[in-house]
């Protein structure tokens, strides 16, 4: 290492002396540090997290003795996590496989078998890292990464207390991530920070909403606060609605353990829609420093209030089966291991306002669902119509309304809409529409949003997380929509798979002479 080389233990990660350091456009570099994923065997860890790592190793991201390990049931030998690793990366990488760089990595790979009601496996995981500490340099650094059930975060937040793991020494640090669901509702949501705060403090740990990690929701703040063009009209005197929608095709073959009884609004509304909302409605932040920006959501947050009645402002919805993209496809009901008699909805929608002078009278209107016609996440601002047409009722006919959607994915972009003269002799006006594609715009590609979160957990960079009263101020919202939707005697209104929804989702709309956007 040359002279001068310095190698942070804290928040700073690695630094280049020969760079500026004030050049925020420098890669960064995490410091020595480990990481241990609960759940190894799980779906979330093999799809996201492994590839993630091995795309961060291949992009030089991570520093040269990082060690990954993993924790679980299994009779596995570190060769045998090893191949599963492997196997992960191959299949699911976003960056070509580079031998050199998969074997630097896997000499970090470590593999301690045990439930998490075993002390004696807690007390090895603990002497595996100070192994680490000690032949792969870790300093004692180490990201503890509960990709498990919220049911198993005490008994692990426990071992890992009890075992010494959670304990920061001086500049070593220790953090802990969780995966959602935070909780099912308010009260659940507490109990469970409680638990965690107890064994870590509050700046250690990281609550990942893997939709702040995207680049598109990234570039809500940046079109917002780097442009001049879209701010002065960004408000109720411009603005009639907001749609935001995460549509999906995929059902839930395989997924009724974790998503029975759980169902759309608290999968991804609770967390996701509301952090997209509070992204597009939040004022500007003095800096883009952690504090800063979450203080502005907690805002928008604390102001964003549920428009009732409930019955006619939100929808739920269930799949049944049908032709999706030319694929007989089953409903809900017949998926395995989901209860025939299931309630659990696979659409949901609400209708927020946000109680500030910016956005008083704009509804929000939020929405996802399974099995829906497409794949589309996008945050669609709607104006309102010009004031005063100069033109012939007839030459105006096929002008909608002015609308600036950001188009979160797929084909990751921009499009407004607009009004423009037909060519010809005649002062018709019609909508078209103006595209920024991120494919065609910029050579690199997008990392994913595991990549950049990750990352961010081992620098210590915590503005894309979630922060505890950000999470109970969802769940308050949302709460009263689902005490509702249990208590009535209706379950959710059946959908064939392929369609938009039920028909609830567009009287909910209808009702105020609106339409959801068909993407
Ligand atoms: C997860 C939800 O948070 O997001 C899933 O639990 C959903 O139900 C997934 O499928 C969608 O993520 P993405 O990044 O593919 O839009």
């Amino acid at each position: 290492m040359t002279s001068g080389t310095k190698i942070s233990s804290g928040s700073a990660g690695y630094v280049n002396p020969l760079r500026d350091p004030r050049d925020k456009r420098l890669p960064r570099i995490a410091g020595p540090c480990g990481l241990v994923i609960f759940g190894v065997t799980g779906d979330l860890s093999r799809k996201k997290l492994m590839p993630a790592i091995y795309d961060l190793a291949n992009r030089g991201l991570l520093p040269p003795g990082f060690a990954l390990t993993g924790f679980a049931r299994r009779d596995w030998s570190t060769d045998d996590f090893g191949q599963i690793v492997y196997e992960a990366v191959r299949q699911h990488a976003r960056t070509p496989f580079r031998q050199e760089v998969w074997d630097r990595l896997a000499e970090g790979f470590r593999f301690v078998e045990g439930s998490f009601d075993d002390d004696d496996a807690f007390d090895r995981l603990e002497s595996t890292v100070r192994d680490l500490d000690r032949v792969r340099g870790t300093g004692g650094n180490h990201a503890f990464y509960l990709s498990i059930p919220p049911s198993a975060f005490p008994v692990v937040c426990k071992q890992l207390a009890r075992s010494g793991l959670s304990a920061q020494d001086g500049e070593q640090w220790r953090r802990v991530v969780i995966e959602k669901p935070f909780g099912h509702d308010l009260q659940s949501a507490r109990e469970l920070n409680a638990i965690v705060d107890d064994v870590f403090p509050e700046d250690s740990v990281f609550r990942i909403d893997h939709y702040l990690g995207k680049e598109t929701v990234q570039n809500v703040l940046a079109m917002r606060f780097a442009n001049q063009l879209f701010e002065p009209i960004w408000n109720s005197h411009y603005v009639d609605h907001v749609q935001i929608t995460m549509a999906e095709d995929i059902g839930l073959g395989g997924r009724a353990g974790y998503y029975d009884g759980i169902g759309a609004a608290r999968d991804v509304i609770q967390n996701h829609l509301l952090q997209l909302l509070a992204f597009t409605a939040m004022e500007e932040p003095t800096s883009f420093s952690s504090d800063e920006l979450r203080s502005e959501k907690i805002k928008v947050l604390n102001a964003t209030k549920l428009v009732g009645p409930i019955d006619e402002t939100t929808a739920r919805g269930q799949y049944t089966g049908g032709w999706q993209g030319g694929q007989l496809v089953r409903g809900l009901k017949e998926e395995e291991g989901f209860d025939p008699n299931s309630r659990t909805e696979t659409f949901a929608a609400i209708t927020c306002e946000v109680e500030t002078r910016r956005w008083a009278g704009v509804p929000f209107y939020l929405r996802t669902g399974k099995r829906l016609g497409r794949r589309v996440t996008e945050i669609a601002v709607i104006f309102k119509r010009a004031p005063h047409l100069p033109f012939d009722q007839t030459m105006t006919e096929e002008l909608g309304q002015n609308a600036f959607v950001v188009r979160v994915q797929p084909d990751e972009g921009v499009t407004m809409r607009f009004g423009s003269k037909v060519p010809g002799s005649q002062m018709e006006v019609r909508d078209v529409t103006m595209d920024f594609g991120y494919g065609t715009a910029f050579t690199e590609a997008s990392p994913e949003a595991y990549e950049r979160l990750i990352l961010d957990v081992l620098l210590g960079e915590p503005s894309l997380f979630p922060v505890n009263e950000e999470v109970e101020r969802s769940w308050e919202i949302l709460d009263p929509v689902i005490e509702h939707w249990q208590a009535a005697e209706e379950g959710p209104a059946p959908y064939p798979a392929g369609s938009w929804g039920p028909e609830s989702a567009e009287k909910m709309l209808a009702r105020t002479g609106r339409t959801w956007r068909r993407p």
